[in-house]
């Protein structure tokens, strides 16, 4: 048996400036009633000129570290889930760890897209479980709003840029966190990706006047799977707590889409006050929606001792994972 892994701490961070629907309206053909029937979404916020993702990520993580009572110098290690950091080389851990002055920490960043940030708490569950760190700081932050093409109506209205993070730790306090699930699927690359930017394909003045460095999706196949992942995943984390998916205090979800956590909601004949959703305000920010969720739901008192809460999470790869918090 390894070391019990606790939840020690959540932040959270959006940036100021926000895109209403009405701003898609302006931008194409798209209105703010097809927007809010068919995703749920009213605004995402999104990072000015100058502003960028290691920004948000600080941040973030120095507001779990405030709510954890950890100081910088005490994180063992720091984990970044990301599929937009500042740059492909440094990390994004690592311009964290500079500017929190995390002077022990090591820092690698984790890209899994939305599954990311469930992907960095099993990774640094593991490295706490182990005994090999006592405390880890995992953040997921994603810059969305550079990766969207702002001319495709069919994607540009779903994302939004934030950040949240966890404290993860051993001893005394704190939530214990398990039950850690990790699945992935990569035959179907094209599902959901970006094509060029990596070293298969290196930005050439062809990939740009293409449009190869934004978000690609099949919207409809993108659904089917997020609606029948969310089910297994939610499903086999109750099974697993040896209780009912109705018997679950909270689930905090992948902020993706209102119709697919709705649909999962009827499939598991759950009740919608057992989902923490916020997709209206923020869009899906890809690996930092649940992390987002999660220091929301805490804040607002929406988790209370004793509670079961079940994080689940499905994207790009494909990527799908759920843990279990004991609160
Ligand atoms: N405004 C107006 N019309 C639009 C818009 C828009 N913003 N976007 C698409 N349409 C049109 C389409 O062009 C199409 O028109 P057509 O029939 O003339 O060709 C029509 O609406 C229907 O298109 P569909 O793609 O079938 O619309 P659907 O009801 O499936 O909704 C959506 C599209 C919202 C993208 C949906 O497929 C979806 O939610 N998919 C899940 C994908 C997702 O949320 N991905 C996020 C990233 S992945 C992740 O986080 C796991």
């Amino acid at each position: 048996m390894g070391t019990a892994v606790k939840l020690l701490g959540t932040g959270s961070f959006v940036p100021e400036r926000v895109l209403t629907n009405a701003d898609f309206e302006r931008m194409v053909d798209t209105s703010d009633e097809w927007i809010m029937s068919r995703t749920g979404i009213r605004e995402r916020h999104v990072l000015s000129d100058g502003e960028k993702n290691s920004d948000m990520a600080v941040q973030a993580g120095y507001n779990a570290l405030q709510a954890a009572h950890i100081a910088p110098e005490d994180v063992d290690h720091i984990i970044v889930c990301t599929f937009t950091p500042d740059m492909l080389v440094p990390n994004c851990a690592c311009v964290v760890q500079s500017r929190l002055d995390a002077v022990n920490a090591g820092a690698v960043d984790i890209n899994a897209a939305c599954t990311g940030f469930i992907s960095g708490l099993t990774h640094g569950a593991a490295l706490v479980g182990s005994g090999q760190a006592r405390r880890v700081l995992v953040i997921a932050s994603e810059v969305l709003s550079r990766v969207t093409d702002y001319q495709d109506r069919g994607t540009c209205v779903l994302f939004g840029d934030g950040a949240g993070a966890a404290v993860l730790g051993s001893g005394d306090g704190g939530h214990a966190i398990g039950d850690f699930f990790l699945r992935a699927d990569g035959s179907n690359p094209e599902a959901l990706w970006i094509p060029a930017g990596g070293s298969n394909l290196p930005a050439s003045a062809n990939t740009v006047a293409e449009r190869l460095h934004f978000i690609k999706m099949n919207g409809r196949e993108v659904f089917k799977f997020a609606v029948t992942r969310m089910i297994e995943l939610i499903e086999g984390a109750a099974e697993r707590a040896g209780i009912k998916p109705g018997d679950i205090d909270l689930v905090v979800p992948h902020q993706v889409n209102q119709r697919i956590i709705q649909a999962a909601v009827e499939r598991l004949g759950m009740r919608e006050e057992q989902f923490y959703c916020n997709l209206e305000w923020y869009g899906n920010t890809s690996a930092a929606s649940a992390a987002i969720a999660l220091d929301e739901a805490v804040r607002k008192g929406r988790v209370k001792a004793g509670n079961t809460v079940v994080l689940v999470a499905f994207g790009g790869g494909f990527t799908w994972g759920s843990t279990t918090i004991k609160w």
